[in-house]
């Protein structure tokens, strides 16, 4: 296990503990999980469809850039925090469609290293909405085998969001269905320079050697050690940025920016994405006929 720098988060917030996934990149649960008719009742309620949707191939990591907020809340004449009032209840329909359709992760970027320099009203407000989120949700999460895990530098976060997100990690860490990873107080350079320090840090001890250090071994340096990497990143609101979050693992990633403002993004966007990303033809770097046959030459 790496050692981690001293700004790195504890232990006990790392998503450590990688899924069965197939090796063909294709999630063995979605097909399950799209047909059993208590799953789909609240997609069918609302109306929404899902027909587009492959089930056997769907993202097994969803990472998404919440973004519009703000943007939100003027069009609508209210402050900004009713923006990120209204985007926590986004956050709720997205994690229930993601855990009713099979995704096993989806990663929330809910607080960037740089969101600290913003109005400290609005800092307290957000990890307020956290708090409030985090308490509210545990028992669905407890009831749907959900696991939370948190990435970034927790130190910097204070109580009693720290203490509430620790005691909900704890709590649901023995479930399996799915991880929601809250990106808190996080930045992908920070990350990456975390990985490094914890190399070297091995390297001195004599636990590593130069040629341990591969691309594989950094990966588990980092706080989404255990996870795959995100197959699509969703960012909202028209910008198209990657704003320092996952800068390594977004390699090979698909990525679907949408004009829509966060507090407005629900299932039915998701669907949209989940079924753009299936249309789309990933190659690794392979040519189109490797692909299609499914091996390199
Ligand atoms: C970006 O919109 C959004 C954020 C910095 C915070 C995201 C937080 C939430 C969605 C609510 C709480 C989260 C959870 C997980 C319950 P912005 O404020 O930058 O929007 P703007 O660009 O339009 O100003």
């Amino acid at each position: 296990m790496p050692v981690r720098g001293s700004l790195r988060a504890p232990r006990f917030f790392m998503a450590r503990r990688p899924f069965a996934l197939s090796l063909s990149g294709r999630n063995r649960c979605g097909r399950q999980g799209i047909h059993d008719p208590k799953i789909i009742s609240e997609t069918q309620k609302r109306g929404i469809a899902m027909t587009e949707i492959d089930p056997g191939n769907l993202p097994r990591h969803i990472a998404i850039i919440m973004d519009g907020n703000g943007r939100w809340a003027k069009q609508h004449a209210m402050g900004r925090i009713a923006g990120h009032k209204k985007g926590a209840d986004a956050v709720r329909d997205t994690v229930r469609a993601c855990r009713e359709i099979g995704v096993r992760v989806l990663t929330l970027y809910a607080f960037s290293t740089e969101n600290w320099l913003r109005p400290a009203r609005e800092v307290k407000a957000l990890m307020g909405l956290l708090e409030e989120y985090l308490r509210s949700e545990v028992q669905e999460m407890l009831e749907n085998g959900i696991r939370l895990a948190a990435i970034g530098d927790m130190e910097a976060l204070k109580e009693p969001i720290r203490g509430v997100l620790r005691e909900t990690i704890a709590r649901t860490s023995q479930n399996r269905e799915m991880t929601l990873n809250l990106a808190l107080s996080y930045g992908g350079r920070d990350e990456i320079v975390g990985a490094v320090k914890g190399i070297v840090e091995d390297f001195r001890k004599g636990v590593l050697s130069t040629p341990d250090i591969t691309p594989d071994l950094f990966s588990r340096y980092l706080d989404t050690a255990g996870l795959p990497d995100p197959d699509l990143l969703i960012r909202t609101s028209g910008e198209y940025r990657i704003s320092n979050f996952l800068l390594w693992q977004c390699a090979y990633t698909e990525f679907y920016f949408t004009d829509v403002l966060w507090p407005d993004f629900n299932r039915g966007e998701l669907f949209r994405a989940i079924a753009e990303y299936q249309r789309r033809e990933r190659r690794f770097g392979l040519t189109s006929d490797q692909v299609r046959e499914g091996r390199p030459e």
